[in-house]
């Protein structure tokens, strides 16, 4: 049975903080941010909006762009790393937002940036261990990426959710059974119950990312060695690459390690060439919204199909998606025709309608985080968090007043 996404749909916060204006208040060259780690922009929630709001909204349309009844899923699986409760998940929250049945299995996973993947590919698993009764999934990965202010961490934020709609009849993209996995124990990037914000030991983060791009990618290509010819690297069967990106950057140098251990030395013009043609494609909607944790990979594959989806149709793309700590996963997928009819699947509208805000605003919201409310002049979600009453979150559709 082929088993892939059928609709992806991402979503992200309305206000954007440009990076040149947090280089000058943090008393850093503008370039150092913009060039030296890709990031133009990043996603900052309004006070009304947390990770079950963003989680809900990308849900919610996903499902209506997919033309499905919410009551046709059978398995909700959120993932994310900004739980709002030890023991409640996020999941239940956006299972009654979103409207699915009370059929409909649910819950959370968390394996950092990775939770995404670990999602999708129990999703996949699961629509495939059914072949005689079809059925369907929702996957959500949704985060909010927070670093101490000041912090070389802090112009790596950002925020944002997507959903993918797993099943079947797949036309945003066909999944590959096949995948390599490479996970170790390792104190590369945290967060300890106590914190709102990541502790990360950040170049340190980088050498892990690599090494678990290198054992991941190795194990795939072990699987696939059989069907390619002598000589040949597995990259050059790839139309895109796509990667999990904390910042721009970081895909640029995962691509320089992919193309090492596929091919041996290269050298900087042939570097620069595939970088151009295999990974810059995919990277404009990271470049605004910044890091996603689980969903950065996703919103790269969406802002590719968004932009590409008819010229790479019946192409094999390749992904790479690392979460701290760590596990990291390679896989491929083929991009249907179909894909090309898709329309909208959020990247380019969220890009369009965002706010502009300056540095005060910017730390004006962080202290106002997540402390609900009604929602601003220009509101792009369809939910809202209203605050915390009695020890339990209240939330509700947006333009909908809240019960006294
Ligand atoms: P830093 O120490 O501020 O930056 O932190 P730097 O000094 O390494 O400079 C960054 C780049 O800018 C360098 O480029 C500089 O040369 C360049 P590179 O050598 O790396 O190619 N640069 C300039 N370029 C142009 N003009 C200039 C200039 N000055 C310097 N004037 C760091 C960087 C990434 C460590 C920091 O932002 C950080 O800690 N970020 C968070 C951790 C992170 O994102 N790690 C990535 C891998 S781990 C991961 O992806 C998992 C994660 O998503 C979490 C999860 O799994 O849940 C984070």
């Amino acid at each position: 049975m082929s088993v892939g996404i059928e609709r992806i749909h991402a979503y992200a916060p309305q206000y954007a903080l440009p990076l040149p204006a947090l280089a000058a208040a943090r008393g850093v060259a503008p370039e150092k941010l913009t060039q030296g780690l890709g990031v133009q922009a990043m996603a900052v929630p309004p006070p009304c909006e947390d990770v079950v709001t963003l989680a809900a909204t990308a849900g919610a349309r996903c499902l209506r762009a997919a033309g499905v009844d919410p009551r046709e899923i059978g398995l909700l699986v959120v993932a994310t790393e900004t739980g709002v409760d030890h023991s409640k998940p996020v999941g239940i929250f956006v299972h009654e937002l979103v409207g699915v049945g009370p059929r409909c299995r649910v819950y959370e996973v968390k394996h950092a940036c990775y939770g995404g993947t670990a999602a999708l590919m129990t999703a996949a698993d699961w629509v495939r261990a059914n072949r005689t009764r079809p059925r369907r999934a929702l996957v959500v990965a949704a985060d909010i990426a927070r670093y101490a202010l000041g912090s070389p961490g802090e112009p790596t934020q950002g925020a944002g959710a997507v959903a993918m709609l797993v099943g079947p009849e797949p036309r945003a993209l066909f999944l590959s059974e096949e995948s390599g996995v490479h996970a170790t124990n390792v104190y590369d990037f945290w967060r300890p119950l106590d914190r709102r914000e990541a502790l990360v030991d950040g170049k340190y983060s980088i050498d892990c990312y690599l090494d678990a791009l290198t054992g991941a990618f190795k194990s795939y290509r072990d699987l696939e060695r059989p069907a390619l010819a002598d000589g040949e690297g597995l990259v050059d069967r790839l139309a895109r690459v796509l990667y999990h990106t904390p910042f721009p950057k970081m895909a640029a140098k995962a691509h320089r390690r992919l193309l090492e251990i596929d091919r041996g030395e290269i050298g900087d013009d042939d570097f620069a060439a595939s970088y151009r043609d295999l990974v810059a494609p995919g990277l404009a909607g990271v470049a605004q919204i910044g890091n996603t944790y689980t969903a950065s990979l996703y919103v790269c594959l969406a802002a590719l199909l968004e932009d590409e989806g008819r010229a790479l149709a019946g192409r094999r793309i390749g992904l790479f998606s690392y979460g701290s700590g760590c596990c990291a996963e390679f896989f491929t997928g083929v991009i249907p025709a179909g894909a090309a009819g898709l329309g909208s699947m959020g990247v380019r509208d969220v890009l369009a309608k965002r706010t502009l805000i300056d540095v005060p605003t910017y730390e004006g919201l962080l202290h106002t985080a997540e402390q609900g409310g009604a929602p601003p002049p220009g509101f792009g979600g369809e939910f809202v968090f209203h605050g915390i009453r009695d020890d339990r979150r209240i939330y509700g559709r947006a333009g909908e007043a809240l019960a006294a």
